[in-house]
């Protein structure tokens, strides 16, 4: 309730903003954000978590994608869940922290993303909406993008990235106009370089491409399939490029590199304890709670609420979750979730670490290498 009256203020103001500029923009675009799906490309993290629940500098990507939708103007968002609908609505809750409403959309198996706008067609109604893939990254937000398709009006809009390896994507084929003439997902033989960037906009159109298509191959409903029917039926589909840096985050250097991207723009903040011993070297987050005892922390970097660090170099591009337990090691560019530690280890760099997992020095006779490890787990030693 509280998160609606809000959304409301602020909606009064923006709409009143756009009538003072003489802008045509609609009122309260819906957004439907995808955090189903079965997260193959990252386990055995999602054999316990949803992906999109990961985090970079230790806030779920689920939440920079619904913070940018926010800032956007988006007051209501249907959140599509699968397995992992429990962990996730725990994460997201009714929305009043962004003083949004959500509603939760189950989704009984991973069909397809135009399967979800299937199963969302009662949320959406016949109004206009962003869809956002609860998994992607995108940096510069998407204010821009709502305006320009508010204002314009086409069927849909499809945002475009560039990048070196589009057969992971659906890749789009412009037109010598600029205007989209060909779609396929993750083809063998790539279109172009253009990658369908997790964030598209669409009118009530694209309910009848979604009922219309077949299953891919893969058995899903693919919305690629559906986009391309509203080009081959003549609706204005319009795509726009990307500039900024906009990651899939499905895989672990993807998250990774998310994380460093976001520990980039931090504000340095010592909300918890740092011995006089210790240092602290650049923009660095120590949350409340937690502990830093005889070590360096060379930012970026952020340690966790609750979490010790202890004996250890926490080095640039680290993010140290809660109840983390750092000691006697040093750590670079990793992810550690919360609960997991690492203990007389030097050095672990590259490395996303599971939530209470463990990573320990071997003490015992025979000297050897011991290891627990789940499955589609991946351990790289080095030395002898
Ligand atoms: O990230 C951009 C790419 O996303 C696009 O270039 C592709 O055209 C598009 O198909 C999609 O490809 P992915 O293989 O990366 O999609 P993924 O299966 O990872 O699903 C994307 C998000 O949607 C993720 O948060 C999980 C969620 N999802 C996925 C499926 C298949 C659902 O909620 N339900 C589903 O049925």
């Amino acid at each position: 309730m509280f998160g609606v009256v809000l959304c409301a203020v602020r909606e009064f103001y923006r709409v009143s903003a756009a009538a003072l500029t003489s802008v045509a923009i609609g009122v309260q675009m819906k957004a439907l954000v995808l955090a189903g799906g079965a997260g193959t490309r990252l386990r055995p993290i999602t054999y316990t978590s949803a992906k999109q629940l990961v985090p970079l500098a230790n806030k779920p990507i689920l939440f920079y994608g619904i913070e940018t939708l926010v800032e956007a103007g988006v007051c209501e968002i249907g959140i599509v869940v699968g397995d992992t609908w429990r962990e996730v609505e725990a994460a997201v809750g009714d929305g009043s922290r962004w003083g949004i409403s959500v509603t939760f959309l189950r989704q009984e198996a991973p069909l397809g993303l135009a399967h979800c706008v299937l199963i969302a067609q009662d949320f959406l109604g016949s109004e206009p909406f962003v869809m956002y893939l609860g998994d992607n990254f995108l940096v510069g937000g998407v204010q821009d993008f709502v305006r320009s398709f508010q204002q314009d009006q086409p069927n849909a809009q499809i945002l475009l990235s560039k990048v070196s390896n589009p057969c992971q994507f659906g890749v789009v084929e412009l037109d010598s106009q600029g205007m989209v003439r060909r779609l396929v997902e993750k083809p063998t033989v790539p279109l172009s370089n253009l990658a369908l960037v997790g964030v598209y906009f669409f009118d009530a159109c694209v309910h009848e491409a979604v009922r219309a298509i077949e299953p891919s191959d893969r058995g899903e409903l693919e919305i690629t399939d559906a986009i391309q029917w509203l080009v081959d039926k003549g609706k204005s589909v319009r795509a726009s490029t990307v500039t900024g840096p906009w990651i899939d985050t499905g895989k672990k250097d993807d998250l990774l590199e998310a994380n460093r991207i976001v520990l980039d723009m931090i504000e340095s903040r010592v909300d918890g304890f740092v011995d006089v011993s210790s240092k602290i070297v650049g923009r660095v987050v120590v949350e409340s709670g937690a502990q830093v005892r005889d070590s360096v922390v060379r930012g970026p970097a952020i340690v966790g609420k609750g979490a010790l660090v202890a004996n250890s170099y926490i080095g640039p591009y680290s993010a140290v979750g809660p109840d983390c337990r750092v000691e006697d090691a040093e750590l670079e560019h990793s992810i550690l979730l919360k609960g997991s530690a690492v203990q007389g280890v030097r050095r672990i760099e590259d490395s996303l670490i599971g939530r209470g997992a463990m990573v320990g020095r071997s003490v015992d006779q025979p000297r050897a290498m011991r290891f627990l490890l789940g499955d589609h787990s991946e351990a790289h030693v080095c030395g002898s």
